[in-house]
């Protein structure tokens, strides 16, 4: 099924005004400019197997999608309500045939499910405080060439409230790790609350 740019425009806005209305947290999805840059991103790797851990209302699930025809999206959510509303939103995007939702815990899914497929995109935005277990597990289902994402690395949480400082601390000491690694190319990609990318230096 062929589905124009204008009318994923128009899903991507209802889902967003969807969180609006019904008092949830559409700050959480990563909206319009970082839904454009990850997508070019997919398009310039020619990414065609892409895994997403946290599929919330399904908004960066169709963006990736909608990307290109090729790209087949395997995304991850736990939250069962959560689930039901993106299987939702990805039947009315036109883009069924492309996105496998699975309501699972992503370190489960990681460890022990589908474990001979491999992603050449796997995009990391739940649990950020496990995000080096999560890195470690994501290397194991990555194909070569393969990139990692990791969402809100700079600011997970508001800057500088104390609710989110130890989150806030993680993250730093992530990044700081990620970057020191002699296996890993890291770019930081300061959009947003930040993207972390990791390619293994080995692939390039
Ligand atoms: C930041 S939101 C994802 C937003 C989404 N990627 C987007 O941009 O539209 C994080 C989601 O991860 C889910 N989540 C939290 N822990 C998880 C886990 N262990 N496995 C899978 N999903 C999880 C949360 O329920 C939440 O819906």
């Amino acid at each position: 099924m062929s589905v124009d740019a204008a009318s994923i425009d128009d899903c991507l806005s209802q889902i967003t005004q969807s969180a609006i209305l019904e008092g949830d947290k559409p700050k959480m999805m990563i909206g319009k400019d970082m839904s454009r840059y990850l997508q070019k991103l997919i398009v310039q790797r020619g990414a065609k197997h892409i895994l997403e851990i946290g599929t919330y209302l399904g908004y960066s699930a169709i963006s990736f999608a909608a990307a290109s025809k090729a790209v087949q999206v395997t995304t991850l959510e736990v939250g069962e309500m959560r689930y039901q509303r993106a299987q939702k939103w990805i039947q009315s995007s036109g883009l069924a045939d492309q996105i496998q939702a699975l309501c699972i815990d992503g370190l489960y899914y990681l460890k022990e499910v589908d474990v001979a497929k491999q992603f050449d995109f796997i995009f990391l935005d739940a649990q950020k405080r496990k995000s080096f277990t999560y890195v470690e597990l994501a290397l194991k289902r990555l194909a070569k060439g393969g990139m990692i994402v990791i969402d809100d690395v700079l600011c997970p949480g508001e800057p500088g409230h104390p609710k989110f400082k130890a989150k806030q601390e993680y993250m730093t000491d992530f990044i700081t790790q990620m970057q020191d690694n002699p296996d890993y190319k890291t770019t930081l990609v300061p959009l947003r609350h930040g993207l972390l990318c990791i390619e293994m230096l080995a692939d390039l």
